[in-house]
Parts: C-alpha cells; sequence; structure tokens
C-alpha cells in the first residue's frame, strides 16, 4: 500500500495487533483513539517493537480520519453508531472503512460467546448505512484474534473479506495479505459480514471451552482465490 492506514480504536488489542502487523511490513500507520496521548503512547509502543523505521504516529480518532482514506474500525459495537456519526463530516468520497467491530452481547452486559442482533443484518452493514455516498464499506478481520496478532511469528489465520464494492474489496484483501500468515480470501457481498460476525462468537466459545486462541482457515479453493505473500 502506499496510503496511510489508520486503525481507529487501535489502543485495543484487536486495532493494536493490526497496527503492528502491518507496521512490520513497512506501512504508514496512524492509531486512533479518543485520547490523542493514549494513541500517541500506543504508537511508541509498537516502535519500540517495531524498530525506529515504523511508520508509525497517533491521533485522536477524528483527526486520524482526516490523515488517511483507509480506515479500520476496531472499537467495541457499543461505540459504534456514536463514532461513526462523529467521523461523517471527516469521511471523504473514494474512502474505505473497514469494519471488524463483533456486536457481542458483552456490549449490554450479556456473554461475548453470543451476538447481538442488528437491525440491518450485521454491524458491517449497519456502517454502510451511515457513511456518506462514495465510501465503501468492507467487512474484514472479525475472525483473527488479537492474541495472535500480537504474538510473534506468522498468523495461522484467514480472513474472509466481504464488500458491495469490487475494487475496495480488491484494496482490502492486500492490506490483509500484508498480515504475515494471513491469506485472505474474497467472501462476496457485504451481508455477508452477519456470517463472519457470528463465527466470532464460536471462535470466543471454543476458546474459552478450549483454553486457546483459536483462528479460522478456508480449505479446498483453487490457488485463484487465495491473496497471500
Ligand atoms: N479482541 C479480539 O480478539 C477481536 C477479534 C476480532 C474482532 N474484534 C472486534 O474488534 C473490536 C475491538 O476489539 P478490542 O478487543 O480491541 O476492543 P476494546 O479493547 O474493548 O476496544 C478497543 C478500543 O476502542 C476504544 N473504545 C472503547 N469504548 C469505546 C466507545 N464507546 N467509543 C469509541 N471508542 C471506544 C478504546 O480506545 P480509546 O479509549 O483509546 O479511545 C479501546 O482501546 C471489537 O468490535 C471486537 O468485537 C476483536
Amino acid at each position: 500500500m502506499t496510503q496511510p492506514i489508520a486503525v481507529l480504536g487501535g489502543t485495543g488489542p484487536e486495532g493494536f495487533g493490526l497496527a503492528l502487523r502491518w507496521a512490520q511490513a513497512g506501512e504508514t500507520v496512524i492509531i486512533g483513539s479518543r485520547d490523542a496521548q493514549r494513541a500517541q503512547s500506543a504508537a511508541d509502543k509498537i516502535k519500540q517493537r517495531v524498530g525506529a523505521s515504523a511508520k508509525i504516529s497517533g491521533a485522536e480518532n477524528v483527526v486520524a480520519c482526516g490523515l488517511a482514506d483507509l480506515l479500520v474500525l476496531t472499537i467495541p459495537f457499543e461505540g459504534h453508531v456514536a463514532l461513526l456519526k462523529q467521523l461523517k463530516p471527516a469521511l471523504r468520497p473514494g474512502s474505505i472503512v473497514i469494519d471488524a467491530t463483533v456486536p457481542l452481547a458483552a456490549s449490554v452486559g450479556g456473554r461475548a460467546s453470543r451476538t447481538l442482533g442488528v437491525w440491518q443484518g450485521s454491524a458491517a452493514q449497519e456502517t454502510a448505512e451511515l457513511v456518506p455516498a462514495g465510501v465503501a464499506v468492507v467487512a474484514a478481520f472479525q475472525n483473527v484474534g488479537a492474541e495472535m496478532l500480537n504474538a510473534e511469528g506468522p498468523v495461522d489465520c484467514d480472513v474472509v473479506v466481504c464488500s458491495d464494492d469490487i475494487e475496495a474489496g480488491r484494496t482490502v484483501r492486500k492490506l490483509a495479505a500484508g498480515v504475515a500468515g494471513v491469506r485472505a480470501i474474497d467472501g462476496g457481498k457485504l451481508e455477508n459480514a452477519r456470517i463472519l460476525e457470528q463465527i466470532t462468537a464460536l471462535m470466543i466459545g471454543l476458546n474459552i471451552r478450549h483454553k486457546g486462541h483459536s483462528g479460522i482457515r478456508i480449505t479446498g479453493l483453487p490457488p485463484a482465490a487465495y491473496v497471500g505473500p
């Protein structure tokens, strides 16, 4: 990628792990947070891990959004609508919003192994309703656990990418394949995001039951279906 990637909510484990992996791959990354100092301190931690050449900085979420056309949402579902409304004036046509949000019941005090019903069908489809015209929404990364992203070594997981915008989906598959170990796969339309989000709830249940950190691999497709390193 030649363009910067803003990871909003990148102070949390999921966004931090993605930002770390992209910084390791040489991408320019901006960590977003509700608090600029918290964002900067996360960026500093990534710089310590990756080295002084890492192209990473931190900014308040709306400021970060103004600095990039590739945006990744890694915030809990309870903050989803409010953040998107806040970002709306800063979102430019041609931008891509990548949504990794999972609407876990834990957001309203329920179990992390269950999802909430979202009127639009999924958190990513809710995002599509809230962004201005000309902004593409792509669902991805719901099934990559933060523990894997923040550990050393390649990530043992595939990333299924869903979008109604063919070009944006292609861009995000390339971005996903920049995470060491990941193969990205075209998962079709954005409406399939509801399935990706449900799979995460299942994976959380598996992690609790078996005390591990699960990932998914999609097998049996022709080689052309996989975008890898
Ligand atoms: N953790 C995983 O393994 C994993 C895997 C796949 C998908 N996901 C999804 O990725 C998202 C982030 O996961 P996470 O575990 O990193 O979450 P998290 O730690 O709960 O939250 C991430 C960041 O979001 C910001 N935030 C918290 N509440 C917010 C609110 N109400 N409004 C706006 N920002 C808020 C916080 O940053 P500031 O306080 O700095 O603003 C926080 O550091 C979730 O939707 C989750 O379902 C997580």
